[in-house]
């Protein structure tokens, strides 16, 4: 079989441990695809940085002209934010390739729209590093659930923030300390104002309760409160009530099925709660559903490696649409549901 073509839009923290794991398990990957996979270009912004296990000619600043060629079979798209993402998606699905992203900032923005153009085009956009770094949710959402009614999802789903809580109450860390040392772990966004200030949590919960409910959630549509304002004696108070303070994400289907509401905000936990021993850059998930009952979803919600390992998860199953000629589930049918307004919410810790 011909080896799959795959373009790396970006090669940072995300980019550069799927180029690793590419190379490093090169064999493996081909075993379970039914075809090698071979890395066709690196597109970046900085060509001189030095980039180990890259070989240089495969480095290129334009990224246009890579998704352009006409041969490659997956674009993983790891640059970041809304453009030039959108425009090069979109160009790769128009030149016949397939995408994998783990941009959730696009996705909650115009998921909807990137995925009519993939569907126009017989291609398939696989995402489920975007929301919970390595914790595979997006495709138990989608696929696993997808005969059962979810009613609820609720949990951490942003690790910076997560681990900049749980270093000021475990060690009395400063914030500007404990997001500093995130920023360097590779947890946080390019600007983590997205992370402190609920933006990454509140365009994970716009995905996740689309895929949930059936129905389209925009950033918009979610209530979002950072954690910028939480301080020591805030941990202090919580502690004396028996509880600890965790932002979480929590998109919910009204009692009748007619509405969904999603929100994100800091909240106490008693420390009894299994989401009071998530700790670092972990993510934790609740998923209710009438059947299934209550399912948890726990593990690496950031970093490098974690994140590259859903990449990889998408790339595989990419690659092997491409070889059946099969592609993979879409954008589920739904209807669209009013997304009430969370109205005066007042603050929880
Ligand atoms: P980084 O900032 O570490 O990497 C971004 C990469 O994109 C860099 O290689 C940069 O090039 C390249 N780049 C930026 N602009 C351009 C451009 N115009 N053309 C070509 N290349 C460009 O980000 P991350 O790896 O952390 O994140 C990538 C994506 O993954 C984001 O969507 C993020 O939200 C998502 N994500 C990140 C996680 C994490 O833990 N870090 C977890 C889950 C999702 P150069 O190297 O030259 O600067
Ligand atoms: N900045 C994000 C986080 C990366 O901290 O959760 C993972 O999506």
């Amino acid at each position: 079989t011909r080896p799959l073509k795959v373009a790396l839009l970006g090669c940072g923290v995300v980019g550069s441990e799927v180029a690793r794991i590419m190379t490093t398990h090169a064999a493996d990957l081909a075993a379970r695809i039914g075809a090698p996979v071979e890395l066709a270009g690196v597109a970046v912004r900085r060509p001189d940085k030095v980039r180990e296990g890259i070989p240089a000619e495969l480095i290129t600043t334009d990224a246009t002209a890579l998704v352009k060629r006409g041969d490659i079979d997956v674009v993983v798209e790891l640059i970041g934010g809304i453009e030039p993402a959108r425009s090069l998606i979109t160009t790769a699905f128009e030149h016949g390739a397939s995408v994998v992203s783990a941009n959730k900032a696009l996705l909650a923005q115009d998921g909807a729209g990137l995925h009519a153009i993939a569907e126009e085009q017989n291609k398939d956009l696989y995402y489920e590093a975007a929301v919970a770094g390595a914790i595979p949710l997006i495709r138990p959402l989608r696929e696993s659930l997808a005969g059962d009614k979810v009613n609820r999802v609720l949990g951490i789903v942003n690790g910076t923030t997560n681990f900049i809580l749980d270093k000021m109450d475990s060690t009395g860390a400063g914030y500007q300390e404990a997001l500093d040392e995130a920023s360097a772990l590779g947890y946080a966004e390019a600007d983590p104002t997205a992370d402190v200030e609920g933006f990454d949590a509140a365009a994970k919960a716009a995905i996740l309760a689309g895929i949930a409910f059936h129905t389209r959630v925009g950033l918009d549509d979610v209530y979002r409160e950072g954690m910028t304002e939480v301080t020591a004696a805030d941990f202090a108070s919580a502690k004396g009530m028996g509880c600890t303070i965790k932002l979480l994400a929590i998109c919910e289907r009204a009692a009748d099925g007619g509405s969904v509401t999603a929100r994100v905000h800091p909240a106490m936990i008693p420390l009894a709660h299994p989401l009071a021993s998530v700790r670092g850059a972990y993510n934790a998930v609740f998923v209710e559903s009438d059947a299934a009952g209550q399912l948890m979803f726990y593990g690496p919600g950031a970093g490098g490696a974690p994140t590259a390992s859903a990449v990889l998860g998408d790339l595989v199953a990419v690659c092997r649409n491409r070889i059946s000629g099969a592609t993979g589930p879409g954008a589920s049918a739904y209807t669209q549901l009013p997304v009430s307004p969370m109205g005066e919410v007042v603050t929880r810790y």
